[in-house]
């Protein structure tokens, strides 16, 4: 019998528009193959929304998609609109109602891209990034004028939401090579780091098989991410952190076109949301050269999360083949439109060999 998944569909702005669609392509591609139906429900939702209704979604808007299998999205910005509009008109609202407290973005090396760095060495780690607190708060203001004009932002963590993602990361690297490392700056910044510090290290010897846990300061571990991010397996950071982080790990495994990332309710109380981690670059957008890679692999972990996991296999496969071919868009070195790459993708979807769940 064939299964159904109703998925909320918001392509958003810039690229946004264009790699979504691509990605849609390939999963109805793959659907097929494995007798599933994506009920797609397109929203246009974004900076056009704003500019003829002055806001970036209805207000009903999260009712609406409350009863989705999931959301699936573009990416949201626009060079006339403030960001501060775009990011907490859309993006955070929904990650915040769907209590979405992780954000998984892994990064890891694919074939036929050419490592950025020298050493060349095989990359394959996890980013967990907090994704409902921290550094990104609503807390602060701005007051006085002149030169004594001042603004003040305050860094909200609580117990419950650093343990719970912590659960979340150590879960993840007991079943994969047993190294937590978390990203801390508690030597600068004296209340809430030394706090995360404290209940990382709580919760995670808290449980059997406890993973190996190191905490480094992020300056060094950014350096070292450049340097050895072979050494690495997963990565648990605050919200601000881990957003620095994951575009640094991508762009050391090739580029932050080809970078996924998952906006998960582990719980799966409300829906989860699945989007690249790039941005909507408008320096390329409308010009059709768009990598789709990073919103495809999106919706892989899309179908993974949904259960479809012989699904997403196949998807992640199917793209890694075209990749490996030397069909390549032009962040990558290639000469491929966003167009011929998803063309080559959809090919290789319908022709290669199924995988089994
Ligand atoms: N989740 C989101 O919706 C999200 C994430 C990051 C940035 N943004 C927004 O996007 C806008 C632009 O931000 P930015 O320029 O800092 O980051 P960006 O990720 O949009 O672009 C950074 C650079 O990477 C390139 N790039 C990004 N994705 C690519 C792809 N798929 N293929 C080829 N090249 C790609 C761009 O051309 C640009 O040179 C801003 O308004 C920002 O707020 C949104």
């Amino acid at each position: 019998m064939t299964t159904t998944y109703r998925i909320a569909t918001i392509p958003g702005d810039g690229i946004g528009l264009e790699t979504t669609p691509a990605a849609v392509r390939c999963l109805d591609a793959v659907a097929a193959r494995y007798d599933l139906r994506l009920a797609w429900e397109d929203l246009d939702w974004g900076s056009d929304h704003y500019r003829r209704r002055g806001r970036m979604m209805p207000t009903d808007g999260l009712e609406r998609i409350v009863g989705a299998d999931a959301v699936f999205l573009g990416a949201v910005g626009d060079p006339e609109i403030p960001d501060a509009e775009t990011l907490w008109g859309l993006l955070v609202p929904i990650r915040r109602a769907f209590d979405q407290y992780v954000n998984l973005r892994p990064a890891r090396s694919l074939p036929g891209i050419r490592p950025v760095l020298a050493s060349g060495a095989e990359v394959d780690l996890l980013i967990v990034r907090e994704n409902t607190e921290g550094e990104y708060s609503r807390v602060g203001g701005r007051s006085g004028t002149g030169e004594h004009e001042q603004a003040s932002q305050v860094a909200v963590f609580t117990r419950r939401g650093v343990a719970r993602v912590t659960r979340y990361a150590s879960e993840l690297a007991r079943g994969r090579r047993g190294l937590l490392t978390s990203a801390t700056k508690s030597n600068g910044i004296i209340h809430t780091m030394p706090f995360w510090d404290e209940v990382v290290a709580e919760t995670t010897s808290a449980g059997p098989d406890a993973p190996e846990l190191r905490s480094v300061l992020v300056d060094a571990l950014a350096a070292a991410l450049v340097l050895h991010p072979e050494r690495f397996d997963v990565i648990v950071a605050s919200n601000l952190l881990g957003d620095i982080l994951s575009d640094l790990a991508s762009a050391v495994t090739g580029s932050i076109g080809v970078a996924p990332s998952a906006n998960l309710n582990p719980e799966r109380r409300h829906p989860s949301m699945f989007e690249p981690v790039h941005g909507t670059a408008p320096d390329i957008a409308g010009q059709g050269v768009a990598n789709p890679v990073g919103q495809i692999w999106s919706g892989a972990m899309m179908l993974d999360h949904l259960g479809e996991t012989a699904a997403a296999a196949h998807l992640v496969r199917a793209f890694e083949r075209v990749l490996a071919s030397g069909t390549r868009t032009g962040d990558l070195g290639g000469d491929a439109t966003t167009d011929s790459f998803t063309d080559a993708v959809v090919a290789s979807v319908e022709t290669s060999a199924e995988e089994h769940g």
